[in-house]
């Protein structure tokens, strides 16, 4: 990614490599509150993706035992029917490496990570690659099992290699799987880095933050988890190009002047500890319950996402009328008809499992693409317009080719 610092940088060109290749098409602009970057094709290819929920099921009919709500309310509302929720006590088998590198397999409770792993499995054995072959590891999440973050442990217990494998956490809400695919991307592109293949997870569970005395947002949300194995294509230079597939287009925002609208602060307990003198008074960690005002975000989703799809299309040189399928974060099916109406495309293109999973925040992409790729809805070479948006404000869209 390139990022230019300030308007004379942009003017005259001037810029600076953060972290990873530089590329050519690649635009960024900063403003004091709103961060965008958007370009076209990166030589990278989806080739893999897997996904897992929870066992236990929370329908719109027992949420009607907790609050004065109805299953015909959440179903017109949102289309939502159903979610997954993570109770912690059920278990699964998960196969770690041991210390001296043998495979131990392991009933543990279900949490995050074990979701996680399953996603990660299921995508790698899609793609035909190995753990072992795995460069980076990025797990978009706000909802982690372990605040310093779930990506290093996935990655040890599927078997990546720790003397060649990055891995670490991402946090952008429910853009965040978009942002870490497109993350990933940056490393996957081009010469020079040798990075080759990425593990991109969306993984959340935010029913741990939701307040579930506001029936505005409990009835929204559940867990999940979703990962895409992303394989470098090399140099589309190359006679044998790959680049008739791969990411052909994004754009990234976020706007903090939102960041009230959905938020889930930090909010420690005062405890007094006795340095010398009059003693510091620090805070036990926790963070408050979820808040959202869901018709302000309702209307920034509406706004946003189809002006940024049309910003991904035409970095990627697509029409509307060449999408295959549209793929919007699952948060509302009112959203993605309003979306699906203001781009002109008619909802049969709308891939939606929205109404059995609810708002899966980070996981919700890779979760619904993953059903629609394996009962063969989508296909080698498709073309699927993605977008996210949520907490931060952030919203993002890719353009994928899949295959
Ligand atoms: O991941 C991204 C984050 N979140 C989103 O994308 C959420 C975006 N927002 C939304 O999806 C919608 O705004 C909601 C589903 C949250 C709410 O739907 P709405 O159509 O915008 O409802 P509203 O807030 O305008 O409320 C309409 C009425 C209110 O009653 P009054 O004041 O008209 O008497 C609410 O109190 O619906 C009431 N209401 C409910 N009634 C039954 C709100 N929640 C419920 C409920 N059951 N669960």
């Amino acid at each position: 990614m390139k990022f230019l610092l300030g308007s004379f940088a942009l003017l005259s060109g001037t810029t600076t490599t953060a972290f990873s290749p530089v590329q050519s098409n690649t635009n960024v602009i900063r403003s004091p509150s709103q961060l965008a970057a958007s370009g076209g094709k990166m030589s990278v290819r989806p080739i893999g993706i897997g996904s897992a929920a929870p066992s236990t099921l929370i329908t719109n009919i027992d949420l009607e035992s907790v609050h004065d709500t109805s299953d015909e309310w959440i179903q017109t509302r949102t289309g939502i029917s159903e979610r997954r929720v993570l109770v912690h006590d059920g278990t699964r088998s998960v196969i770690h490496a041991s210390a001296d590198g043998t495979k131990v397999d392991s009933e543990v409770n279900e949490n995050l990570r074990t979701l996680g792993i399953e996603a990660a499995k299921d995508a790698l054995a899609m793609s035909g690659i190995s753990a072992s072959d795995i460069d980076l590891v990025i797990c978009a999440t706000s909802s982690p099992d372990d605040l310093f973050g779930d990506a290093p442990s996935i990655a040890h217990a599927i078997g990546c290699d720790s003397s060649k494998c990055a891995a670490f956490d991402l946090t952008a809400a429910c853009s965040g799987f978009l942002f870490g695919i497109i993350t990933a991307a940056q490393f996957l592109n081009g010469q020079g880095n040798g990075a080759k293949n990425a593990l991109v997870l969306g993984a959340d569970a935010l029913t741990r933050w939701v307040d579930w005395e506001d029936r505005n947002s409990c009835i929204l949300f559940g867990e999940g988890a979703g990962a895409m194995v992303l394989k470098s294509s090399g140099d589309f230079a190359e006679p044998d190009s790959d680049e008739e597939y791969g990411i052909l287009g994004y754009a990234m925002h976020s706007n903090g002047g939102g960041y009230m609208d959905l938020k889930c602060n930090y909010r420690g307990e005062p405890k007094k500890i006795s340095t010398p003198g009059e003693g510091i008074v620090v805070h036990d960690g926790s963070y408050d319950m979820m808040t959202m005002n869901g018709r302000k975000v309702y209307s920034f989703a509406t706004r946003e996402v189809p002006t940024v799809l049309d910003e991904a299309l035409k970095q990627a040189g697509i029409s509307v009328e060449e999408v295959d399928h549209l793929l919007l974060h699952q948060a509302n099916i009112r959203i993605m008809e309003t979306v699906a109406n203001r781009l002109g495309i008619p909802m049969e293109k709308v891939i939606t499992n929205l109404y059995k999973y609810g708002n899966t925040s980070a996981a919700s992409i890779p979760l619904a693409l993953d059903e629609a790729v394996r009962t063969g809805r989508v296909k080698k070479g498709d073309v699927i317009a993605c977008a996210g948006f949520g907490a931060g404000l952030s919203w993002g869209a890719a353009i994928l080719k899949w295959g």
